[in-house]
């Protein structure tokens, strides 16, 4: 970072994004790439220009979209979320048709939709490559764009091993974050067609978000893909050892994780609140997500030796 090339990313162009940007296209087979400081502002970005204000946006209910990202949907874009109830988070092909309203001129219209790889609320959960291929095929019957939200991608493609390009064909858009699972302090990329990004570039600079030199952050998003990529695995592992190491453990159960993120049910008298401050004050910090479900995250500065302690602590203050 401290040796990267420079220059001014909303001026002219900053050489080491330029890089990032080029090398990020080619990954998700797409035209171009743009450096976002943040995935919300990513998502945003791509809602503002795919969707048409006064209509809705198509997506599974527990989507970051709807529940994380501060009402901006209807904030910035003007749309509202036609949610689709899920069992377990993904969104199904049939669900998305499901959910289609039926044309009326009383009813709103659905403008586009959105799918998230890996599922966040449902703990990391893959979107199926069939699922996404329906979403995508539903989306061309339809005449919509379609989004995907792909903060930990890089998750889905190494857990299922499909090429992120597979992975994603046939999206308008994808966010990719650096700042998750990859390791890197700032930085996502939205990805798409040439035209599109055109537009994206004049709404991150209306939210502020064209920054300048960009390039030193761009260095760690450029380093994080040659070397924290193809080590992800690892994380994967050590969700499944935490959740294995709970496994008889009568105030907690753990479902199998697919990738990083690992959900606790607390099954005992405690509820999540009292867990996440007794955790915390014992040093294992996890996140609060439903009055008696606990998120668990591995990432780069997890350890084998950190988890089976984070284990052993987790057993003892969940312990009634
Ligand atoms: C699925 C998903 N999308 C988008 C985001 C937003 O990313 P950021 O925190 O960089 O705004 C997150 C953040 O946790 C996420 O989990």
């Amino acid at each position: 970072m401290m040796d990267a090339e420079v220059g001014d990313d909303v001026l002219d162009g900053d050489p080491t994004t330029a890089r990032l940007e080029e090398r990020v296209a080619r990954l998700f087979g797409q035209e171009a790439a743009l450096f976002f400081p943040s995935g919300t502002q990513a998502n945003q970005t791509a809602v503002w220009v795919l969707s048409e204000s006064g209509t809705e946006v198509l997506l599974e209910e527990n989507a970051h979209l709807i529940h994380y990202e501060l009402g901006a949907l209807a904030a910035l874009a003007g749309v509202q979320a036609r949610p689709v109830t899920t069992t377990d988070g993904i969104l199904t092909p049939s669900a998305a048709r499901r959910g289609w309203r039926r044309a009326s001129r009383f009813l709103p219209r659905i403008s586009m939709m959105a799918a998230e790889n890996t599922h966040n609320a449902s703990g990391g959960r893959l979107l199926p490559l069939e699922c996404w291929d329906g979403l995508v095929r539903l989306a061309d019957e339809r005449r919509v764009p379609i989004h995907l939200d792909g903060a930990r991608i890089w998750h889905a493609a190494v857990a299922a091993d499909i090429p992120l390009e597979r992975l994603t064909r046939g999206a308008t858009t994808v966010m990719v974050s650096f700042s998750k699972g990859l390791g890197c302090p700032v930085g996502s990329c939205l990805v798409g067609g040439r035209d599109v990004l055109g537009r994206a570039w004049e709404i991150r600079k209306r939210l502020g978000g064209g920054m300048r030199q960009t390039g030193i952050l761009a260095a760690a998003c450029l380093y994080a893909l040659d070397h924290h990529v193809e080590r992800l695995e690892e994380d994967h592992r050590l969700a499944r050892l935490l959740a294995h190491r709970l496994t008889d453990n009568e105030f907690v159960s753990a479902r199998e994780p697919e990738t990083n993120i690992l959900m606790l049910e607390l099954t005992g008298e405690m509820g999540s609140a009292d867990a996440v401050s007794q955790l915390d004050a014992a040093g294992v910090r996890v996140v609060e997500f439903g009055s008696r479900t606990l998120r668990a995250v591995m990432h780069l500065d997890v350890a084998k030796d950190d988890v089976e302690q984070a284990a052993d602590t987790i057993a003892r203050v969940v312990d009634r």
